[in-house]
C-alpha cells in the first residue's frame, strides 16, 4: 500500500514521532498574533541551544537548499571570491550557487569518498589572499563523508578576514557544531534530518559579523533577506507567511531533542553509526568513505558484485518495509545509502542490517 508507514532509513527525510506529527494538527492561527509570536520565540530559543549560540537564528519556510541560498545571496556580491571544498554532489551545488550569485568559487577538490585536506584549503586561501567566504559542506550526504575539521577550517577562513559558512544540513543534531565557540558565521540545517521533524524548514544561525556586514551591504534577495528576518524575528514574527503546521512540528521536535539533551543525542548517533558500520562489515560490505572521514549520519556502502540497485531497494521496501537510498552521480547503481539520523535506535539499525543481509541475495542478477 502506498501510504503504509515504512521504516525510513533515508539520509533525510527521516522517521518522525507521532508526537511531532500530531503537533501539525493544531489550529491555524494568525501569524501576526500573540500565539504565533510565542511559538516562534520559543522555537528561536531552542534553536540557539541546537547551534550553541547566543547570537541570532532564523527559520525559513523552505527546504535546506533555501538556507544555503540565503547564506550565499546574503554574503556574496558580484565579483567576490569564495573557497568551496568540493567532494560530492551537495558541495558541488554550493559552488554553483556561489557562481550563480555572481561570485567566483575556487573549488578545492578531492576524490569522492575523501575530503580535501586542510593543507589544500590553506593553499587555496593563501593563493587568493583576500576572499569573501569559505563555504564548507560539513557532511557530504551524497558520499557519506564528513569533514573532520570544521573548527580549524573556519578559523583559517576568519584569519584571512573571510566569513565561515557551514552547510550542516545532514549533520547538526547528530553532531554538535558549537557555532560561537568554533567561529562559524552562518550554519545551516534542515528540519528533516537529525532534528527528526518533517521536511520543509531551513534553520540558520547568523553571527554578529554577518549582521554588521549586511548593515552596509543589503542583500539582493527578497525572500531570503536576512536583515528583514532578524528585524521581524526580534518581535517573534517572520516577514512572510510561515508554514505554520511545520513550525508546530519543529517546536515539538526541538522539545524532544532538548529533552534527550544534545550531548546524549550526539552520543546516540555515534553509537548507532558504529553499530551500522560494524554490521555492514560483518555482511562483507565496504563503506564508500575512508574510515577517518566516515559520516555518523549517512552510511554509504558499495554493493557486492552483481547486485541490482533498483531491485535491492524495491525489495527492501516491499518485503521488509525499510526505505534506503541509492547512490548519487558516479555512485549511482553502485552504492546504497542508509540514514542514521534523528530517531535512529538499535531496533532500527538491527532491522535494517537483517533486511540488507536477507535482500542482497535476492537482488543478485549474476
Ligand atoms: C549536505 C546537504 N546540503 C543541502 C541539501 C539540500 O537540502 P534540501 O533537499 O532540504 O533542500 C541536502 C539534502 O539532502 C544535504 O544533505
Amino acid at each position: 500500500m502506498e501510504n503504509e508507514q515504512k521504516l525510513i532509513m533515508l539520509p533525510g527525510p527521516t522517521n518522525v514521532s507521532e508526537r511531532v506529527m500530531k503537533a501539525m494538527l493544531r489550529p491555524v492561527i494568525n501569524h501576526r498574533g500573540d500565539s504565533f509570536r510565542e511559538l516562534y520565540k520559543g522555537i528561536l530559543g531552542k534553536t540557539q541551544h541546537l547551534f550553541q549560540t547566543q547570537g541570532s537564528t532564523i527559520v525559513f519556510s523552505s527546504s535546506g537548499t533555501g538556507g544555503v541560498e540565503a547564506a550565499v545571496w546574503n554574503i556574496i556580491r558580484p565579483g567576490d571570491a569564495a573557497v568551496v571544498p568540493v567532494f560530492g554532489e551537495f558541495s558541488g551545488r554550493l559552488a554553483e550557487t556561489v557562481e550563480g550569485a555572481g561570485g567566483h568559487a575556487l573549488q578545492v577538490k578531492s576524490d569522492f569518498g575523501k575530503v580535501p585536506s586542510l593543507d589544500q584549503l590553506r593553499e587555496a586561501m593563501d593563493s587568493l589572499g583576500k576572499f569573501k567566504a569559505l563555504f564548507l559542506v560539513h557532511n557530504e550526504t551524497s558520499t557519506g563523508v564528513a569533514a573532520p575539521y570544521v573548527r580549524e577550517a573556519c578559523k583559517m577562513a576568519r584569519d584571512h578576514g573571510a566569513f565561515a559558512v557551514v552547510d550542516a544540513i545532514s549533520s547538526l543534531g547528530g553532531y554538535a557544531i558549537p557555532v560561537d565557540d568554533w567561529g562559524v558565521d552562518m550554519c545551516i540545517t534542515g528540519s528533516q534530518k537529525c532534528i527528526a521533524a518533517p521536511p520543509g524548514l531551513a534553520l540558520v544561525s547568523v553571527s554578529d559579523r554577518v549582521k554588521d556586514f549586511l548593515k552596509s551591504s543589503p542583500p539582493q534577495t527578497r525572500y531570503f533577506d536576512i536583515p528583514r528576518y532578524l528585524e521581524y524575528g526580534a518581535r517573534g514574527e517572520t516577514p512572510f507567511t510561515p508554514a505554520l503546521p511545520l513550525f508546530y512540528a519543529l517546536d515539538e521536535a526541538l522539545k524532544e531533542l532538548l529533552e534527550e539533551g544534545l550531548t546524549k543525542r550526539v552520543q546516540r548517533h555515534d553509537a548507532m553509526s558504529a553499530l551500522l558500520y560494524d554490521g555492514l562489515a560483518a555482511i562483507g560490505l565496504k563503506p564508500v568513505a575512508e574510515k577517518s572521514v566516515r559520516s555518523k549520519t549517512v552510511v554509504a556502502s558499495y554493493y557486492p558484485e552483481g547486485v541490482d540497485d533498483a531491485m535491492f531497494r524495491k525489495l527492501m521496501s516491499h518485503d521488509s518495509g525499510i526505505v534506503v537510498a541509492g547512490g548519487f552521480g558516479p555512485f549511482a547503481g553502485k552504492v546504497f545509502r542508509v540514514g542514521c539520523m534523528g530517531q535512529v535506535n538499535e531496533n532500527f539499525v538491527n532491522r535494517t542490517l537483517k533486511a540488507v543481509k536477507d535482500t542482497l541475495g535476492s537482488a543478485k542478477t549474476s
